[in-house]
């Protein structure tokens, strides 16, 4: 197992580019399972959590090629084994993706239920239940989600709560169903309008993506198309908090500053100076210590939970208290014991996180727990003189592509070595 040692306390200083969206890319790849021919995606980032999916369609009998320039090249478009399984399914949540294409274009999925992970139970009833509406028949057997449907049929489709990926799964499966369906509470986030604009490319009809309300009018057939997965908005977004928590100057190119609103505000009110160009942010913090920011998780386009974790770090440092709720999932502060055996106060009262800051953290051997959670640990540790060790990198690999080269690119002391 790899960990990271980081010798901390240096303003981090420099230009990086951010890859191309994590949550863009996985519904993107699930998505060629509607086309009739390959797709070739272009900007993917190289993640663990992209090599799942793409193991995942290959269990199921789609090809890939990671052609020489980078691209990758997926043909999902003739399935042999419309199932699943557990082994792939656990690592990764997203995995439920391949239910709403799947019946969409086979009439059939078999699909290992995701389970609890480490933020919080994260039941699947809203995608289930939106399928049943457009006619599909579910049962839940021995750990699997069985879902049949002759043919999927338009409907109205009401989600009581704001889902990502059920939003994502219900777009794809209407594509191909008879009729209009119509999708009232969807979630606006911007992997959804990159999902949906590839999807249109390929042909289908929908409307609406970016508001709450989204409609679909069913198609025929899908064809490959070449698509370009759009920038990483939370990778941006933790790069500029490492800049802000050790005082530095950062420049992020490849970057969508509009999608990125709520992160840059925080930002600013940490006492920041952001300037944005079309497709670049710079963050000069000027040596100073951050201000203390009041965070409040919500969807899109509010302040994202992904983003949570990382501005915990920011205020464990920064001058004043603060608080950090978090509404979208129970139980997303694995962080906060790490943080404080670094010398953090914080102190977890329901769902909030009560901070006050502390001048300086003091290094220590840390454990990362899930993905968000680790980069927290990362940015504490860029932000504390000393040694710091984070064990089980691994769960860095799922969103982060190169983490330590690219920080090591911005003059962090970072090293990945082998146990
Ligand atoms: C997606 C993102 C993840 C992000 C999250 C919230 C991907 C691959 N992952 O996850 O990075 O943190 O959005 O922005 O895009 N819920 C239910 N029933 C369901 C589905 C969800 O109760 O059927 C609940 C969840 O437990 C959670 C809330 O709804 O409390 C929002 O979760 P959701 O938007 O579905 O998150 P994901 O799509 O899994």
């Amino acid at each position: 197992m790899y960990k990271l040692i980081i010798n901390g306390g240096i303003a981090l200083n420099g230009h990086v580019k951010t890859a191309g969206s994590k949550n863009s890319s996985l519904p993107i790849l699930f998505a060629s399972i509607l086309a009739n021919n390959p797709i070739i995606l272009t900007n993917t980032p190289h993640l663990s959590d992209v090599s799942t999916t793409l193991r995942l369609l290959m269990d199921m009998g789609a090809e890939f090629i990671l052609e020489s320039d980078n691209s990758l090249f997926v043909d999902g478009s003739k399935l042999t084994n419309l199932v699943a399984q557990y082994n792939l399914v656990k690592t990764m949540r997203a995995s439920i993706l391949a239910l709403g294409p799947m019946l969409a274009k086979y009439g059939k999925a078999k699909i290992s239920l995701p389970g609890g992970c480490a933020i919080g139970s994260r039941p699947v009833n809203l995608h289930l239940k939106a399928l049943e509406d457009l006619g599909a028949s579910i049962k839940v057997e021995s750990g699997y989600i069985y879902a049949t449907a002759k043919k999927l049929i338009g409907a109205e489709i009401h989600f009581d709560q704001i889902s990502v990926t059920a939003t994502e799964n219900i777009i794809m499966a209407a594509t191909l169903a008879t009729g209009t369906t119509t999708i009232h509470n969807a979630a606006q986030e911007p992997e959804i309008v990159d999902l949906v604009n590839c999807l249109i490319k390929m042909g289908a009809k929908i409307s609406g993506t970016g508001t709450s309300m989204i409609t679909i009018e069913g198609v025929d057939e899908l064809s490959g198309v070449t698509y370009a997965v759009c920038p990483d908005r939370i990778e941006a977004g933790t790069y500029l908090v490492a800049a802000a928590i050790t005082g530095g100057k950062i420049t992020i190119k490849n970057v969508h500053y509009q999608s990125m609103r709520a992160i840059l505000e925080k930002l600013l009110e940490t006492g920041a100076d952001i300037k944005t160009k079309e497709n670049s942010i710079t963050l000069d913090m000027k040596g100073k210590r951050p201000k203390a920011v009041n965070i409040k998780t919500s969807t899109y386009p509010n302040f994202p939970t992904d983003m949570q974790a990382q501005f915990t770090a920011l205020n464990a440092i920064a001058d004043g208290h603060s608080t950090i709720t978090e509404t979208i999932f129970e139980n997303r502060f694995m962080h906060i014991p790490e943080l404080s055996r670094m010398g953090a106060n914080l102190a977890l009262e329901g769902n909030t996180v009560v901070c006050k800051g502390v001048k300086s953290l003091t290094s220590a051997h840390l454990m990362a727990t899930d993905l968000r959670a680790s980069a927290s640990l990362v940015l504490a540790g860029l932000a504390t003189t000393g040694t710091t060790t984070i064990e089980r990198v691994y769960h860095l690999d799922r969103g982060y592509e190169t983490i330590e080269e690219k920080l090591k690119l911005l003059g962090a002391q970072i090293e990945r070595v082998q146990d």
